[in-house]
């Protein structure tokens, strides 16, 4: 079965906006900040977060399908893999959902990256992983105009650990147990009983938060985010 992608705009701005927030937060962090590179960034926009505290910053989306976006964003058509720019030219690389794209060739993502990002660049990732129950049954069931055939969920100790062989890592954190499909399923049930839904989405979204403070629940999230600098 094929399903629209069609989520719940309210729950989304709750769920991820911890995750959303972190380019900012780091880029508010860096001194200097010319050059953002948003790996298959598709719209771009994710990347774009980050020029908040240096609006002067250029950001350059690499992906293997651009799109035209307005928020000032340039676009290149190619892979994440052979990235364009000089060695050591860029300050901040975010990839945002790119890497479970090509599972079998993260080392090779990794090293472009850090060969691209200067000495002190910083580069967040954020990508959906295998372990949640939910999600991985969805993902059996369901197919979206979303997601592309060659994608998997990766195992969170694998990225974690591929993350620390090429960059200081300076933050891992995890998100979405119960919650992560809930923006998906709340505009599919009947339009009166969509405020409980709702309501009971935002109890599954503050469980998590705690479940996710201890290492069980953390195995059972579905994204995470890492923050490393080279
Ligand atoms: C799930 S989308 C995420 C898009 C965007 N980062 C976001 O968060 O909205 C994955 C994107 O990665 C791109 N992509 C997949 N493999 C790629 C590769 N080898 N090099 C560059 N982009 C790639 C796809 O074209 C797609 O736009």
């Amino acid at each position: 079965m094929e399903i629209d992608w069609t989520v719940d705009p309210e729950l989304t701005r709750l769920g991820w906006k911890d995750l959303n927030d972190v380019p900012a937060e780091v880029s508010a962090r860096m001194e200097t900040l010319n050059t953002i590179v948003d790996v298959g960034g598709g719209s771009g926009s994710f990347g774009a977060i980050a020029r908040k505290s240096h609006p002067e910053a250029r950001i350059i989306c690499i992906d293997l399908t651009p799109r035209i976006s307005p928020n000032g964003v340039q676009y290149i058509k190619g892979s994440g893999l052979e990235l364009p720019f000089k060695n050591s030219s860029i300050d901040l690389v975010t990839v945002h959902a790119m890497l479970h794209h090509v599972p079998d060739q993260l080392e090779m993502a990794l090293e472009e990256v850090k060969r691209i990002l200067r000495p002190g660049g910083y580069i967040i990732i954020q990508e959906p992983l295998d372990g949640n129950p939910l999600a991985n049954m969805a993902r059996k069931k369901v197919t979206t105009t979303h997601h592309d055939e060659g994608e998997i969920p990766l195992p969170s100790a694998k990225l974690e650990r591929l993350a620390r062989n090429y960059f200081q890592v300076e933050s891992v954190d995890h998100h979405f147990i119960y919650f992560y499909l809930m923006p998906h399923i709340v505009p599919r049930v009947p339009r009166i009983l969509r405020g409980a839904a709702r309501a009971v989405s935002r109890g599954f979204y503050r469980l998590d938060k705690r479940l996710l403070k201890k290492e069980r629940g953390r195995k059972r999230a579905a994204y995470i985010n890492i923050v490393g600098r080279k």
